[in-house]
């Protein structure tokens, strides 16, 4: 399910780092933890996620099992080029992490705390679908040491959901960011903007609703059009018409414009805080070049300037764990040029933008030009960094848009 993974290197059997790659202790370490099952698969989804009629022989009962004995595998790993550092973020993805029992995913939480220690106040974050958020789930979740929850309402009209192929009760958007926070947890929605037929007065009323469910962070994405999904299908053959540049950058606008009136912050191109405690520290880690290591299959990592990613389908995925070895599928290490311009795609996504001195020469004499375009605030600049305007993100995100397979 989903896009191809990317050709590599192989990875040897055991899921040894290539020779001589150490790691740093003063760089940060985060974990995220796949878990590639939903109920159903919503119309405009390619990600690595599957249906109980997909899993090919692989059981969800037995994923916690599986996915520990990675958690060990990586453990081994990691001891043997340094010294293992505890999380800073763990985050649960998906697919739907709350389709697992919580007593699984408490267990694959207590497997990371035991390989390699988890902060204090680490932050943990559990991805939810509505649907499968009750006060009894997110009670467990909280007393094995979730922090944060993560919940996809992505719209609050019915014409938007149903073009969207979503089969939440969006009444349960309400109960479960309810539960999430009677239990203290941190809590964020995810919003998507730009499905056939919406408009900019239904997207309105959709971030006015998710606004009046007062999270402390709200995700907004403009839709993706995926190939190989049933909405890429249902365009394609002409029966919903293909999302519109024009009008996706109005509703961007539209977002930032309410968001920010009502004290969010945005510090990614896509994502608002109230304040800088309640960033996601988990995603800021891949913007900034932490390590993470990815449990799960389909799962990519970032070990000392390594890049390695697992195999996709759940069952290979247990297949190779089963016979004690790594579930990796290839590797590859960026070599100086692509780092530079990963380092630029990446870090000027965010609000804390990118310093010009990270910048080699052309990029430095290329500042002038983009403050000139009102891509770059001249403001941040003069203070020697790089931080986009409205109109500045709105391009960054068309391009990479555009870059990403
Ligand atoms: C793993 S899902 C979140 C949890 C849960 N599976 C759910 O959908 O309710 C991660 C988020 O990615 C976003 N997403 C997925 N496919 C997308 C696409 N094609 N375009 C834009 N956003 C997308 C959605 O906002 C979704 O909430
Ligand atoms: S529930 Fe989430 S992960 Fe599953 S298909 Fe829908 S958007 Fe994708």
């Amino acid at each position: 399910m989903g896009s191809a993974l990317p050709l590599g290197e192989p990875v040897p059997s055991d899921g040894s780092l290539p020779p001589g790659v150490r790691t740093d202790p003063a760089t940060d370490f985060g974990v995220y933890l796949h878990v590639p099952f939903c109920r159903v698969r919503c119309g405009y989804c390619d990600f690595n996620t599957y249906t109980s009629s997909e899993l090919r022989g692989a059981r969800q009962d037995e994923y916690a099992d599986t996915l520990l004995r990675e958690i060990r595998l990586a453990a081994d790993v990691l001891g043997s080029v340094g010294d293992l550092r505890p999380a800073q973020t763990v985050f649960f993805g998906g697919g739907t992490p709350t389709l697992l029992p919580p007593g699984d995913l408490a267990r694959m939480l207590h497997g990371v705390r035991e390989a390699f220690g988890i902060a204090p106040g680490a932050e943990i974050t559990v991805e939810a679908n509505p649907d499968t958020v009750t006060e009894g789930v997110v009670a467990e979740l909280a007393a094995a040491g979730v922090t944060r929850m993560s919940v996809g309402m992505q719209s609050a009209v019915p014409h938007v959901l149903a073009a969207l192929d979503r089969t939440h009760r969006p009444e349960n958007v309400r109960t479960a960011v309810a539960a999430a926070r009677g239990a203290g947890l941190d809590v964020s929605v995810d919003l998507i903007y730009g499905a056939p037929g919406e408009s900019l007065d239904d997207w309105r009323a959709s971030l006015e609703q998710a606004i009046a469910l007062q999270p402390d962070h709200i995700s907004a994405y403009a839709l993706i059009i995926e190939d190989g999904t049933k909405l890429a299908r249902q365009i394609r053959r002409g029966e919903v018409p293909a999302p519109d540049d024009d009008l996706q950058a109005d509703m961007y606008e539209l977002a930032d414009d309410l968001l920010g009136a009502d004290g969010f912050d945005w510090y990614e191109v896509s994502n608002w805080a109230r304040g800088d405690a309640h960033r996601s520290r988990h995603n800021l880690s891949y913007w900034t070049g932490a390590d993470w290591w990815g449990f799960g299959p389909g799962a990519h990592s970032h070990v000392a300037g390594v890049r390695f990613w697992n195999v996709k389908h759940p069952a290979a995925y247990a297949q190779r764990l089963a016979a004690g070895e790594s579930p990796a599928a290839g590797r590859e290490i960026p070599d100086a040029d692509a780092r530079v311009l990963e380092n630029v795609l990446l870090r000027t996504r965010i609000r804390d933008g990118l310093p010009v001195s990270e910048l080699l020469g052309e990029g430095r004499h290329a500042v002038a030009a983009l403050i000139a375009d009102g891509l770059v605030e001249p403001r941040d600049a003069l203070h020697g960094r790089i931080v986009l305007t409205r109109r500045g993100r709105l391009l960054a995100d068309a391009v990479v848009r555009a870059l990403t397979p």
